[in-house]
């Protein structure tokens, strides 16, 4: 396997030898011998940006030759663990994944870090002050995400006086996207008491559960003037609720959203949404670079950023034509 290869890499004859050495091993991650070996660990498919970062990882693998081993651990953490320890066992290359939420990390990361094998973490990141447990993260910034809703927000309310109204529609609790976007939009409105945040709950960055819950926002408080999803596929959901109440999304009850997939482009487009952050879920390409890297012994940033734009319905019209996801 490449691993071990790689550590044989310093010295010529040392590497022939390690190459002929590990001809015969097929137990080691099960793949061929000069094929990079990776398990990914992934959230689960709660949403079109997490099955368009699935497509993503599964092509830029394919593309690099890289051999994936892929879970979905269906929004449950004890999954993604299980999934973890299983490649830890078959004793692959690299091990990537996007943790369902931030904390509880620490034992399996260590355990990854033991068996020598080098931990990639995706889109999310972990809570634990022991960076060491993995050689690095690339993703988005998902405080600044919530900021650029904020902002957004005192901008198109600039010069007006009245309270406004926010329902907020969590993603899934504990993970670093509900954290963060939550935070960051916290941070910017909360410089101006007119903006009130009158009810905030999960609808785990599924469209089912955003109608849910949005429909009982609605039954609940009289007066709403904003939503603020923190995934479109909740803000799709809670536009067909605010339809079905007999409101009209986009302009009885105004809506931002971040993703920016195909569906909530297209609802941005139509003026049921009024404002998407992007959050870019095309990092197959850049995880499969970083591993190879990783995999070699290179040294690579400890933080990778994704580069990320916002859009208002005019940029969505003329992007949408040519949306990757
Ligand atoms: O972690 C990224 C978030 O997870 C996306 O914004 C959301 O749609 C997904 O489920």
């Amino acid at each position: 396997m490449f691993r071990r290869i790689s550590a044989a890499a310093m010295g010529g004859l040392l590497l022939v030898a390690s190459l002929t050495a590990c001809g015969g091993d097929s137990g080691a991650g099960g793949g061929s011998d000069d094929k990079i070996v990776m398990g990914f660990a992934q959230v689960g498919a709660e949403s079109g940006w997490r099955t368009a970062n699935t497509k993503s990882i599964q092509e830029a693998a394919k593309a690099a030759g890289i051999e994936l081993k892929f879970s979905d651990a269906q929004q449950k953490q004890e999954n993604q663990i299980k999934a973890i320890r299983s490649y830890i066992t078959q004793r692959v290359d690299v091990i990537a994944f996007s943790p369902v939420v931030e904390s509880g990390w620490d034992t399996v990361l260590k355990e990854a870090k033991d068996a020598g094998i080098p931990v990639i973490l995706t889109d999310r990141a972990v809570d634990s002050p022991d960076t060491s447990l993995y050689k690095t993260f690339i993703g988005s910034d998902f405080i600044i995400e919530g900021e650029r809703a904020g902002e957004w927000l005192k901008k198109e309310y600039e010069g007006k006086p009245e309270t406004v109204n926010i329902v907020e529609l969590q993603g899934t609790t504990g993970a670093a996207p509900a954290n963060d976007r939550k935070e960051g939009f916290a941070k910017v409105i909360g410089t101006e008491p007119k903006f009130k945040v009158i009810a905030s709950q999960t609808g785990d960055f599924t469209r089912a559960k955003g109608k849910e819950v949005m429909d009982a926002f609605l039954k609940a408080q009289p007066k709403i003037d904003v939503l603020y999803a923190h995934n479109d596929d909740m803000g799709l959901g809670a536009i067909e609720a605010i339809e079905a109440a007999g409101k009209k999304p986009g302009v009885d009850i105004k809506i931002v959203t971040v993703d920016a997939v195909k569906d909530g482009m297209q609802a941005l487009a139509d003026g049921k949404i009024n404002y998407i952050v992007e959050c870019s879920p095309l990092l197959g390409p850049q995880l499969m670079d970083l591993a190879k890297k990783v995999v070699a012994g290179e040294t690579v940033e400890q933080r990778v950023l994704t580069e990320e734009t916002t859009f208002t319905q005019e940029q969505a019209k003329a992007a949408l034509p040519n949306r990757q996801y």
